[in-house]
C-alpha cells in the first residue's frame, strides 16, 4: 500500500487511531448489551450515555434527541420515510434538491411512487458565483401549507458546496412544515449546529469524520415543534420504539470519540486541508493550464480561515475538476496508485454521469472528464504533489493517444 496516496476523503475517512483503540476495548472489554440489566450491561449503557452527551454537545442539541442508526442513509430514510408515513401525517408534497445525495433522492422517490408530490429544486449554475447552492428564491416559492418536509444538504459530497439553510428554516417553520438535512459531509469538519440551523432532522455518519464505518445518528428535535416518525425498524423498543435491535456499543462510542476529537482539531486540520487543496490545484492547473475547476471557487476557503466564516462557499478538501478531453475513468485506471473518485462513490454501482455536475450546467462528456479529490487529515503535502505529478503523467500520455 506504500505507494498508494488516499485523496478520496469524501467516500470515507481511515478510522482514527485513538478511535479505534477505543472501539477495540469495547469490543474485547466492556462488550455487554446496553439493554441488559447487569453490571456488563450497565457498563456499556453507561458508555453510549455519555457518547450521546459528547455527540450532542458537539451539534449543540440534547441526547435523548439522537437516535443511533447503522449510517446516514439509515438516517436519511428513517427522517423521509419515517416523517412521510406516519398516521397522522396530512401533508403530500415534499421539497428537495436536484443535487442530493442518492440516500434522500431514492426514499423521496418512493414516496412519490405512493402518492407524494415532490419539487426538485435546481441549483444555480456554473456561471453563477453560488454555483451548487440550491436556488433560494425557487425553494422558498415551493415550500407551502401542504408541505409535510423539506430535505436540503448541508454540504455536497461532489462539488463540496456549502448550503445556507436559514431563510429555508424560517420558511417551512411559518407553514409548518419539517426541515431534514442531510449534514452528513459536514458533520466534523465544519462547525453544525441543530440550534443555528434551525433544523427539526439532521443525518450524520460517523465513517465521514474518522469514525467507525456502519454507525450514524438521526438528531429529532424535541423541543418546540412536534416531529412525529414512524419507526422503520420494529423489534426490541430500543431507543424509544424508534429503532428498534440492540445498540452497537463500539460504534456510537467510537462515533462520540471521533466526533470529540474532529471539533478539537477542526481549526488547524481545516487550515491545513484548506493549503493543501490550494496546492494540489496549482500543480495540476500549472500542468494543464486549460483545467476546469467544477464547483464553487476554491478562494474563499483559503482567505476565509475560520471554518465559522459566513462566506464558506465550500468544503475546505473538495477539489473537483474537470479534464479537458480526457476520460476521468481513464485517468482512474491509468494512474491506479491514487484513489480518487470519478463521481459519488455511493452511487458508483451506476455509471451514468455525476447528476450533479450535470445539474450545475455540464454537458455529458465534461461531466465525465472529471475527478473529485478529497483531502482529508491524513494528507501530506509530499502526497498532493506525488497526485499531482502522476496524473499530469498520465493526462498527457493519454491526450497524445487521443
Ligand atoms: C451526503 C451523503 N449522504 C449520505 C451518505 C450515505 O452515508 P452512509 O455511508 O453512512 O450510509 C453519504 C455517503 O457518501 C453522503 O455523502
Amino acid at each position: 500500500m506504500n505507494d498508494l496516496i488516499y485523496l478520496d476523503h469524501h467516500a470515507t475517512t481511515p478510522c482514527d487511531r485513538r478511535v479505534a483503540a477505543v472501539v477495540q476495548r469495547m469490543l474485547l472489554e466492556d462488550y455487554g448489551n446496553a439493554s441488559s440489566q447487569h453490571r456488563f450491561g450497565q457498563s456499556a449503557a453507561d458508555a453510549v450515555h455519555s457518547a450521546a452527551e459528547t455527540i450532542a454537545q458537539a451539534l449543540a442539541a440534547q441526547a435523548t434527541e439522537l437516535v443511533f442508526t447503522s449510517g446516514a442513509t439509515e438516517s436519511n430514510s428513517l427522517a423521509l420515510l419515517g416523517v412521510c408515513q406516519h398516521p397522522r401525517q396530512k401533508r403530500r408534497k415534499i421539497v428537495t434538491a436536484v443535487t442530493e445525495h442518492p440516500a434522500v433522492l431514492d426514499p423521496i422517490r418512493r414516496l412519490e411512487a405512493d402518492g407524494f408530490v415532490v419539487e426538485r429544486i435546481a441549483p444555480y449554475p456554473q456561471s453563477d458565483p453560488n454555483v451548487g447552492q440550491v436556488d433560494e428564491e425557487a425553494i422558498l416559492n415551493a415550500i407551502d401549507d401542504q408541505t409535510a418536509v423539506v430535505s436540503v444538504m448541508l454540504a455536497n459530497n461532489e462539488i463540496g458546496t456549502i448550503q445556507p439553510l436559514r431563510r429555508v428554516a424560517e420558511k417551512c417553520h411559518q407553514v409548518g412544515a419539517l426541515l431534514h438535512c442531510d449534514a452528513t459531509q459536514a458533520v466534523g469538519r465544519i462547525p453544525v449546529s441543530v440550534v443555528d440551523l434551525d433544523v427539526d432532522l439532521l443525518s450524520a455518519s460517523a465513517h465521514k469524520f474518522y469514525g467507525p464505518k456502519g454507525v450514524g445518528l438521526l438528531y429529532i428535535r424535541q423541543t418546540g415543534r412536534r416531529v412525529r416518525i414512524r419507526p422503520q425498524i420494529e423489534g426490541g423498543g430500543q431507543q424509544r420504539g424508534l429503532r428498534s435491535g440492540t445498540l452497537n456499543v463500539p460504534g456510537i462510542v467510537g462515533m462520540g470519540e471521533a466526533l470529540k476529537w474532529a471539533v478539537e482539531e477542526m481549526d488547524t486540520a481545516t487550515l491545513r486541508i484548506a493549503g493543501l487543496r490550494q496546492r494540489l490545484w496549482d500543480r495540476l492547473k500549472s500542468g494543464i493550464p486549460e483545467l476546469v475547476l467544477n464547483g464553487p471557487s476554491i478562494a474563499d476557503a483559503n482567505t476565509s480561515i475560520s471554518p465559522t466564516d459566513s462566506v464558506l462557499r465550500r468544503l475546505h478538501g473538495n477539489l473537483n475538476v474537470m479534464f479537458p478531453r480526457v476520460e476521468g475513468e481513464a485517468l482512474m485506471t491509468t494512474v491506479p496508485t491514487v484513489a480518487c473518485s470519478s463521481g459519488s462513490a455511493c452511487s458508483s454501482v451506476d455509471p451514468a454521469p455525476s447528476h450533479v455536475l450535470m445539474a450545475i450546467g455540464c454537458n455529458e462528456s465534461q461531466a465525465r472528464s472529471s475527478l473529485r479529490f478529497g483531502i482529508g487529515r491524513p494528507t501530506t503535502e509530499q502526497q498532493t504533489d506525488e497526485a499531482a505529478d502522476r496524473l499530469l503523467d498520465a493526462f498527457h500520455r493519454l491526450r497524445q493517444m487521443v
